[in-house]
């Protein structure tokens, strides 16, 4: 919820509008447009860091807008939902700040204001580095943040499909009941980081469940993925790397009890297009004049807290992070990764944002490609980000997305009433049987 889009400098764009991100009009109107065109859902990124390094604020990330500002995204969903009756809305929250006693009630409130079109992106937090300043904590280490979402989700669960059973809100005027007391349940957690006994204090929604996705392909945040996610965001870039990632977090699933499809893959992914071959070309090239190797390196350091620009250019990109692993295995060899220089990194995020995949050309030519990259990789659809804002978005709509329908890549109308339903069909409102969130706790102890 800010100004600009994925790529550097895309907020200086003569006829872009995301400056008024800050107004509700501005999102309702998106929100409409894309509910009309029968889009599955709005996604709202966020994080409360923002670009450090050194542990100093990077001058060219305020001056540039690069991943700030960024306003609180779960203050926009009502109004989303009192504009739209169809369209889904996925926000991120993090783990490492909020804690689940407050996430599980807020989602469930969601939920009912939705009518069951909510997801929530679970995140362990990007620009982790800047998020502890701010909070004056120490930054947790990386594996330990998933440890904590582990326990967190697990606590939000129990909340959510324990605490009330579906009969229990019984509405009773005449018989002065309003809910069962014997039907409503407080719930016990002991786990390393969160404790709870109580109750949630709103009843059971649509979905129960907010749609769980999760973003991040660290080797934790595989198997966090493969547990709880019923959608995963992946960067895209180099297909067999995306294939590799897809195959492994399905085949953990599986080994979690899982069908091979419980999970919706969607690569984060842009589509630069234009009705000639020639004027998509020239819309890439002005996107290309306004993206710097400086913009992009600012923008890798909110992700990764790595200083490329500091580093040998013509080398290979080394380094740990404790901070996002994805973009740094991304170019390090890891799981099919091709082994990128620093410039190579640079180059690369310049040229394709954070999240790697540009498709360009005119409609059936970018099409093309998109059908390449599912089949190639085995993603069940895309996470589309915008470049120019709300240039993007209408080129896809009007442009692509009559080509995908033609081809019979796309689907024709919504399924369902809810988010879940509208990714895995009619009637699929809640949690499936299979997942950890509707097993018993003996199971789950078998399981994890
Ligand atoms: C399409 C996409 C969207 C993402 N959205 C967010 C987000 O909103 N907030 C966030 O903190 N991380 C987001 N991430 C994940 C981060 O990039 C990062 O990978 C993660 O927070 C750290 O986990 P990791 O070490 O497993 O990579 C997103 C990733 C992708 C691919």
């Amino acid at each position: 919820m800010g100004p600009g889009g994925v790529t550097g400098g895309s907020w200086r764009h003569p006829d872009d509008t995301s400056a008024a991100y800050l107004t509700i009009e501005h999102w309702t109107g998106l929100a409409r447009r894309f509910e009309d065109a029968g889009l599955d859902f709005l996604f709202l990124a966020d994080s409360y860091g923002y670009p450090t390094l050194h542990d100093r604020v990077i001058d060219l990330a305020v001056a540039d807008a690069i991943n700030f500002p960024a306003a609180d995204p779960v203050v926009l969903v009502s109004a989303i939902a009192a504009a739209t009756s169809r369209l889904g809305v996925v926000v991120t929250a993090s783990t490492t700040v909020d804690k689940p006693q407050v996430l599980a009630r807020r989602f469930a409130t969601l939920d009912h204001l939705t009518r069951g079109r909510i997801g929530w992106n679970i995140v362990t937090g990007a620009a982790q580095a800047s998020s502890a300043r701010l909070f004056g904590e120490q930054m947790m280490p990386h594996d330990e943040r998933y440890a904590m979402a582990e326990d967190s989700v697990q606590l939000a669960l129990k909340l959510w499909e324990t605490s009330w059973e579906d009969d229990a809100l019984r509405l009773d005027k005449a018989g002065g009941v309003h809910a069962d007391p014997a039907k409503v349940h407080e719930i016990d957690h002991e786990g390393p980081y969160f404790r709870a006994h109580g109750l949630l204090t709103v009843p059971p929604s649509p979905q129960r469940t907010p749609l769980l996705f999760q973003a991040g392909t660290s080797g934790r945040g595989r198997d966090f993925a493969a547990t709880y996610a019923e959608s995963v965001f992946l960067a895209g870039g180099d297909p067999d790397h995306v294939a590799a990632n897809i195959a492994d977090i399905r085949r953990r699933a599986v080994g979690y009890g899982r069908e091979p499809d419980a999970i919706k893959f969607l690569v984060g992914a842009m589509f630069v297009t234009a009705p000639t071959e020639a004027a998509a070309q020239a819309e890439r090239q002005r996107m290309l004049d306004l993206s710097t190797l400086e913009n992009a390196a600012a923008a890798y350091a909110f992700f990764t807290g790595l200083d490329l620009l500091a580093m040998d250019l013509d080398g290979p990109l080394t380094g740990r992070t404790q901070q996002g692993q994805s973009s740094v295995d991304r170019f390090t060899g890891a799981n099919g990764a091709p082994v990128a220089t620093v410039r190579q990194v640079l180059e690369d995020h310049r040229r394709n944002g954070v999240n790697g995949t540009v498709f360009v050309g005119e409609p059936e030519h970018v099409v093309d490609q998109a059908e390449a990259f599912v089949q190639r990789t085995g993603a069940d659809g895309f996470l589309v980000q915008p470049y120019v804002t709300p240039g993007t978005y209408d080129d896809l709509i009007d442009l692509v997305l009559p080509v995908m329908r033609a081809r019979g890549l796309a689907k024709e109308a919504y399924e369902g009433a809810t988010l879940r339903a509208h990714l895995f069909g009619a009637g699929r409102d809640r949690l499936p049987a299979s997942h950890v969130g509707r097993r018993t706790a003996p199971e789950r102890a078998a399981m994890v």
